[in-house]
């Protein structure tokens, strides 16, 4: 039985939006348990065997029952982000990592037992196609570990879930095209040419034809529920959830659906190489 708690220091790991107590102890990330914890556990477990190297190793539970996770070295983008964040290089490499953790994924399955999806009232139904494989569902950049330039691991898999390909790819788009209106974006993400970035995307994926013509239909429908989502996990679990809700996330979500609805024929015209 490993000892984890030699003592040594604990340095609050600040970076992310949501996940409070979260700190680095010496070559590891303790991470408070959530509801998702064991599920998350075992499809890192399963990544592990799968031999797929883009993700933190699940090392066990310490004394205070926080997950110990391996600690990735690298870079990830935090607040300002850099400049290069928008670079295409580093784009192609996101999309080819987050296809070899969806194909070590699928061969996790699907669990029986994942927590029920939330569903509060007012909700529109989601997207028809059943899951394929537990997606990571969170690929923002400061998920997100570089290094020499490219992608080399994803890590914070609260979000994990089953999904589609399609939805996967899209959750790429939706961060590195990235999706939204420019005033409402990261400074170095402002003024790019997004339906060219989600090509690139698409393409470094491998995404099939058919996706590729349904993508921003899906993404539309997913983008109405996040609005619902969004403000039901601010009302119930409070923390960063409300904290994001009280900046205006939610107005935010709502310029995106606008922004949406006139980049979809240019976006689904350079996933499918016409107009
Ligand atoms: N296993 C890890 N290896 C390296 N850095 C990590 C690891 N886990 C978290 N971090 C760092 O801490 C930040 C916040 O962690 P994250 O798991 O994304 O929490 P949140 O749920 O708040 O987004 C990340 O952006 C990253 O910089
Ligand atoms: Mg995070």
């Amino acid at each position: 039985m490993p000892s984890w708690d030699d003592g040594q220091p604990e340095i609050p790991l600040t970076g992310g939006d949501v996940t409070e107590g979260l700190v680095r102890v010496g070559d590891t990330v303790r991470r408070p348990p959530g509801e998702q914890s064991p599920w998350v556990r075992d499809l890192l477990q399963h990544l592990e065997k799968a031999g797929f190297e883009g993700a933190p190793r699940h090392l066990g539970v310490d004394s205070a029952g926080r997950d110990v996770l391996t600690y990735v070295e690298g870079e990830v983008a935090g607040r300002p982000w850099p400049t290069w964040i928008a670079d295409e290089d580093r784009l192609v490499s996101v999309a080819r990592l987050v296809r070899a953790y969806d194909d070590a994924a699928e061969s996790f399955g699907m669990p029986d037992a994942w927590p029920a999806p939330i569903e509060p009232p007012g909700l529109p139904p989601g997207p028809a196609d059943p899951p394929q494989l537990v997606g990571h569902r969170d690929i923002t950049p400061e998920n997100v570990v570089f290094r020499d330039g490219k992608a080399a691991a994803l890590i914070d898999f609260d979000l994990a879930r089953p999904t589609t390909r399609l939805e996967e790819v899209m959750n790429v788009m939706l961060w590195w095209g990235p999706f939204g209106e420019d005033a409402d974006l990261d400074p170095r993400m402002r003024g790019l040419d997004v339906p060219r970035r989600c090509r690139l995307i698409a393409d470094a994926y491998g995404l099939a034809e058919s996706d590729r013509a349904k993508l921003l239909a899906v993404a539309i429908l997913q983008n109405r529920r996040a609005w619902h989502l969004m403000k039901h996990r601010a009302e119930k679990l409070g923390g960063g959830w409300q904290r994001m809700w009280d900046e205006g996330v939610g107005d935010k979500i709502q310029r995106r659906q606008d922004w949406l609805d006139r980049h979809e024929h240019s976006i689904t015209a350079a996933l499918l190489n016409y107009g």
